[in-house]
This record gives structure tokens, sequence and C-alpha cells, in this order.
């Protein structure tokens, strides 16, 4: 697997490896970078088809995190679980076991939701250990944060529209949805009630249903998304979906949604999108919400600083990409480049010895 070699290519601290055959885990926790604060990321569980593809994963969340939360202006680190596992069999004993290896990383790891974990199984893990966010009220948690992701979703998605058409109104305006789980659901919610004309698609037909029943909208087949003539395109479901193959297709001016790691391969992807002209609102920038939400419950704040938080995204994207509109660079090279300037700036406090 080349373990230390990928660690030294990332950049990661730590990666450590879990196993409790009694109970069934198989995981492995990454620390990226701790200069800001300790590392927060979400715990996953899924059936890797190879310990090689798991930590190949772990490694790439772990670092997306460390950016997601120099840029959002957060005191943290970058960390992220993984659970070689099936989503289908979970167990109290299984999050607890996980929860005894969060704890004897003395807090320089904190765990959250993920991909098929919830705030079930957050409470579970607490009983192990404090180092967990994410769980419900009874354990201090605040609970799913996918309502305050989708809220600096759509600020993002504002700001996009303003540096594009010249006003942030969501009034009147086609968005077309990918994916209506936790994240997209909420955003059809806010984007409906700001006037704006809703597409959506999912492999799940039944959410597509449901949300129209909720906010009114049209349902589209899975390849009429990325060739939709529409203002924004909005992707909450999988990553990778911004691709050589999918960006011939493209006719929305504005890709801005709440999906992990939108674009498939960020350097060229990147580059294609601003040669065709479509403004892409970068998607560590405007998905940090819920980061944002589980920092306020480790800070105590009320979940209204969270969503007041949340809210600035509009500023942190539209001087993003103004700053790649000056500098000739794409979003996420912009959004990149300020993210490694405060990590750099805090690491150079380190130096000044304090008696
Ligand atoms: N939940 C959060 O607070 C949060 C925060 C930051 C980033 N994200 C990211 O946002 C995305 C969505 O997260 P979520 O919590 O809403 O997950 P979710 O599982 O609740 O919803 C995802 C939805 O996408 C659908 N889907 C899966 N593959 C699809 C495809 N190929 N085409 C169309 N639809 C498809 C699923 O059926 C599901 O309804 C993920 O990439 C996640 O990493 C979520």
């Amino acid at each position: 697997m080349n373990a230390f070699k990928q660690m030294a290519e990332m950049g990661h601290e730590q990666v450590a490896f879990f196993r409790n055959d009694d109970v069934g885990l198989r995981a492995i926790i990454a620390i990226h970078n701790t200069t800001l604060g300790p590392g927060l990321g979400g715990c996953r569980l899924y059936p890797y088809a190879s310990e090689a593809d798991a930590l190949r994963d772990v490694l790439r969340l772990s670092r997306g995190m460390t950016y997601k939360a120099s840029i959002a202006g957060l005191d943290l680190g970058g960390g992220k679980a993984v659970i070689i596992g099936d989503p289908g069999i979970k167990s109290e004993a299984l999050f607890r076991a996980f929860g005894q290896a969060v704890q004897s990383l003395g807090g320089r790891y904190i765990t959250a939701e993920d991909m098929n974990t919830n705030v079930e199984d957050m409470n579970n893990i607490h009983r192990e250990t404090d180092f967990v966010t994410g769980g419900g009220q009874a354990t201090g948690g605040s609970g799913d944060p996918s309502p305050v992701t989708a809220w600096g979703v759509f600020h993002g998605i504002r700001a996009t529209l303003e540096v594009v058409f010249g006003s942030p109104d969501v009034r009147g305006r086609k968005v077309a949805i990918q994916g209506c789980g936790n994240v997209g659901r909420y955003l059809a919610g806010y984007l409906a009630e700001a006037g704006a004309s809703l597409y959506y698609t999912d492999i799940n037909g039944a959410r597509v249903q449901r949300v129209i029943d909720q906010h009114g909208g049209v349902a589209i087949e899975g390849d009429e998304f990325y060739g939709l003539d529409v203002d924004v395109l909005a992707p909450c479901a999988v990553g990778g979906i911004i691709n050589k193959h999918t960006i011939p297709l493209l006719k929305a001016p504005i890709i801005c949604g709440g999906a992990n790691n939108i674009l498939n391969d960020e350097v060229p992807d990147g580059e294609a999108l601003a040669e065709k002209g479509v403004t892409y609102g970068p998607d560590y920038v405007v998905n940090a919400g819920g980061l944002i939400n589980v920092y306020s419950e480790l800070k105590g704040y009320p979940r209204a600083k969270a969503m007041d938080d949340a809210a600035n995204i509009f500023n942190t994207t539209k001087s993003i990409i103004n700053k790649a509109k000056s500098e000739g660079i794409t979003t996420i090279e912009a959004a990149n480049h300020l993210a490694e300037a405060r990590i750099n700036a805090v690491a150079k406090l380190r130096s000044f010895h304090l008696g």
C-alpha cells in the first residue's frame, strides 16, 4: 500500500489502524495537519473493495478537512476516519469500539457523522469518548449538521449569482439539484423559499418525490442534469461528477453545490471550467456549514451563531472568485492558496517561545 509514501506525498502527520475482531471493527483514522487545532472530520462507514481503497479515501478526505477548516477560519485541523464494513450491519459495540479508538488518540482527532453514520452512532461513540460531535441533545451534541451545510451552500450560490449576473437574488433563477438527501432537500427548501425554479435528480426516486411534495419543482432524468439549460447546477450527491466527460455537456454558467470533491481532477477540470466560462463555487468553501456547526458545538455557541457564520460563506466565496479573476487562476486554486497561507502564517506563531 506504500502508506508512508502516500502520507509523505499528501503531507499527513499520522495514520492509525484499529481492529477489534469481536465486534467486526476495522478502522483507519488519518490526521492530516494539526497546525490550527485538533483534526476534526467525520467517520465514514463503507464497504471498501480493498484496504488500499480505504486508505486512499481517508487520506484524501482528511487532507480536505485541513483546507475546509482553514478557509472557514476555524481553530481546527484536518482529520477523518473510515470503518471498512457493511452499512447494513451496525451495532452499539462496533461504534463503542470505534469510540475507544478515538479516545486513544487523546484529542488529536475529533469525530463526527459522515456517509452511513448518524446521530445514534455518535451517541454510541460518546459512551467511550468526549472527542465526538454531532450526537443528539442528550449527549450535548448538535445533531444533524445538514441544515447548516445547506444554508452555507445557499449563500455560496447567492455569491456566484452576484459575480455572474450582478445580483445575488435567487428569485426566478433556475437551479438543478443532483441528490435529494440531507443536504439537497434542505437546500431545495431555502431556494424554493427565495423564489427559485427547481429541478431535481436522485438515484432514489422516492427522495425526488418527497422534495417535490415539500417544495415544488420538476423531476429530471439523471443524464439530463449535466446538459440542462439552467442558471446553476448544484451537485449534492457524490464526488467526481464534473470531469472530462461531463464538462463538454455543460450549459449552466455556474456550478455550486454541497457534495465533496465535485471536480474529478482538480487542476485540469478547474481549468477546463474556467476556459468554458463556467464559474465554480469551490466545494469545500461552500459546504463548510456542517463543520462550522460542529465547531460551534465544541465552543458551546448556539445554532443561531452557526447559521450566521455559515451565511458568511457568501463573502468568502465572493472574495475567492474575485481573487481567482484578478490572478488569472481557477477558483479552487485561489481557495487552496488562501487556506495554505493561513496555515503557514499560524505555523510561524509557534516559533515565538512563550516563557
Ligand atoms: N451532510 C452534511 O452536513 C455534509 C457536509 C459537507 C459535505 N457533504 C457532502 O454532501 C453530499 C451529500 O451529503 P448528504 O448528507 O446529503 O448525503 P445523503 O446520503 O443524505 O444524500 C445523498 C443523496 O444522493 C443520492 N445519490 C447518490 N448517488 C447519486 C447519483 N449518482 N446521482 C444522483 N443522486 C445520487 C442518494 O440517493 C441520496 O439521496 C456528500 O458528498 C457529502 O460528502 C455533506
